[in-house]
């Protein structure tokens, strides 16, 4: 669950400009104000507007991806371990980076490859280029932009767009979660045994990782674990119903951050292994069509009374 906040979720200061991100006419001012409220978070339709141009932008970086994916890959490694980046990781993130500071040049923007901005603003952008960036590099076409809007802790719009599949995710606060358009809902699926469940495992400290025993333990107890190699899609894939229940450890905020928007207005839950709030960049996400949370939840906690010192939150 997300922390709702008390303020007002779009504060005139920070409002972006006033132009339509899809075709870029100025849009009348009044039309973008006729605010609605969800509890107390408010939403204005001004989210569905920052949706538009996440959209706008992640087709337009999907576009590099699918073009660098038909060339020669330029491989680099990050670390010393299996951590790869490639031209297309940068690409996408220069396109990516420089339409948000054109649209929204007030905002925060987190990206991985580094060439994000700190502003003042609470608004703040968590942008993967490339997730799926091994499967990029070894030709497999499990891949997406990921791209989300947060203000402090309360997510606003999010879209994950897997450009090789022409598969575009897409959810604003309290609207719902479509996948090209046509609106998604979790599985009704009830039980870990019945379960298509997901996981993944980090790139960095492979060998201190916890995740081997859970993903034995729940390959044993339910239909079968994937490990496709792409966090955000793995979370769209919970949001479409496909997967019944994901977890991972430690990913990053950009990981997570459009994939947990999408799983919760799908009608999912997402929260870490002790079942609180789970906070982007926490140390464990538990993601699902909130039927099997609670069984997962004390699978989990049975593994990690086998597994001292794995993380339960
Ligand atoms: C990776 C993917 C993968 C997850 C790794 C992430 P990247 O992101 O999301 O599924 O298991 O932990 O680092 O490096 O491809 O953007
Ligand atoms: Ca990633
Ligand atoms: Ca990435």
């Amino acid at each position: 669950m997300v922390n709702w906040p008390s303020a007002k979720v779009a504060e005139k200061a920070d409002s972006p400009p006033t132009f339509s991100p899809m075709d870029g006419k100025v849009v009348e001012a009044t039309a973008l104000r006729t605010d609605r409220y969800f509890g107390e978070l408010h939403v204005s339709p001004m989210s569905k507007n920052y949706l538009d141009a996440a959209i706008e932008i992640a087709q337009e970086a999907g576009k590099i991806l699918v073009e660098e994916f038909s060339r020669p890959m330029e491989i680099h490694y990050k670390g010393d371990e299996v951590d790869l980046v490639t031209q297309a990781d940068k690409r996408s993130e220069q396109l990516i980076v420089a339409r948000l500071i054109k649209y929204f040049p007030e905002h925060s923007i987190a990206a991985e490859e580094g060439t994000g901005k700190e502003t003042s603003s609470e608004f703040r952008w968590h942008v993967d280029p490339l997730d799926g960036t091994t499967n990029f590099a070894h030709g497999y076409p499990c891949f997406c932009v990921s791209l989300a809007l947060a203000q402090r802790d309360a997510l606003l719009a999010a879209v994950v767009f897997n450009p090789y599949c022409d598969e575009l995710f897409a959810s604003a606060r309290g609207e719902g979660a479509t996948l090209n358009g046509q609106k998604i809902s979790v599985s009704r699926n009830a039980t870990v045994s019945t379960s298509l469940l997901c996981t993944g495992f980090p790139v960095r400290n492979r060998k201190t990782s916890p995740n081997l025993q859970y993903y034995g333990d729940f390959t044993q107890r339910s239909h079968g674990v994937r490990r496709d190699g792409s966090a955000a899609l793995d979370l769209a894939c919970v949001a479409a119903g496909r997967f019944d229940g994901f977890w991972e450890f430690n990913l990053q905020k950009w990981d997570t951050a459009a994939g947990v928007l999408l799983v919760e207005e799908a009608g999912g839950r997402v929260s870490d292994f002790a079942g609180n709030a789970y906070q982007l960049g926490g140390p464990v996400i538990l993601a699902t069509n909130g039927l099997i949370h609670e069984e997962m939840r004390s699978v989990a906690l049975e593994i990690s009374r086998r597994a001292p010192g794995s993380p339960q939150r």
